[in-house]
């Protein structure tokens, strides 16, 4: 059993679904959770690739809750989820950076939104609160995996995957690996950043961190 607390239009359970792995989320923004439903109506699996329906596909049972994961994961059973994949918004300010440089702006304006957050320290302060849910309800010694991106704030480069990593060691989970994530689908445009002041790459890669439920 998969479950993704910032499931958005549903890839991590449209993938666990083409693994035939049962699968579960949540996502705070109707919007998403409607068109996941879409997806669903429209489209099954066969041979583990979504086709329409229709084509002796089976269909897709992964469900998907709308509402705030912090009151969502409460109600799910202590070690009963096999992996967690959380995609949550890459730290806070998501609404002035990313709405006019992107194809993937999943923005709100709903405060309980992580990315609508005031500052790095209340979002990793939420992370940590999303993490000892997720420390509950995994099966032991079982994998919690982060996907988030680094961000330039303020001037400087914030390894913000290196910092939700950090903070999700301190409630008990064990910094296991790396991957870094070439996303040629949400890749955002190049631009030129300080030409001629300063140099600042582009951030081009998401960081996959992966964790897992340390014992007791
Ligand atoms: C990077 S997107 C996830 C994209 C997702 N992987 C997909 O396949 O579409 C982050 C998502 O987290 C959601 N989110 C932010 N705060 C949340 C919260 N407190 N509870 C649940 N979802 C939240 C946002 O609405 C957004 O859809």
């Amino acid at each position: 059993m998969v479950l993704d607390p910032f499931a958005g239009v549903g890839g991590t359970l449209l993938a666990a679904e083409m693994c035939d792995r049962r699968a579960v989320g949540i996502e705070l923004d109707r919007r998403w959770v409607k068109i996941y439903e879409e997806v669903r109506k429209r489209f099954g699996v066969l041979d583990g690739a979504l086709v329409p329906c229709g084509d002796g596909a089976r269909p897709i049972e992964a469900r998907m809750e709308c509402g705030d994961c912090l009151r969502a994961l409460p109600r799910i059973a202590s070690r009963s989820i096999d992996l967690v994949i959380a995609d949550p918004p890459y730290g806070v300010g998501h609404r002035q950076v990313f709405r006019d440089e992107t194809n993937f702006a999943m923005i709100s304006k709903d405060p309980r939104d992580l990315g609508n957050l005031p500052d790095l320290g209340a979002y990793l302060e939420r992370m940590q609160a999303v993490g000892r849910e997720v420390r509950r309800i995994l099966k032991d010694e079982r994998y919690f995996v982060v996907l988030v991106g680094d961000r330039f704030m303020n001037g400087e480069y914030v390894p913000l995957g290196t910092k939700v990593a950090e903070a999700l060691r301190e409630v008990g989970f064990a910094w296991k690996g790396l991957k870094i994530w070439w996303n040629k689908s949400t890749l955002r445009r190049l631009r030129p950043y300080a030409v001629k002041m300063s140099f600042a790459p582009n951030i081009t890669h998401q960081n996959v961190v992966i964790l897992k439920k340390t014992k007791g």
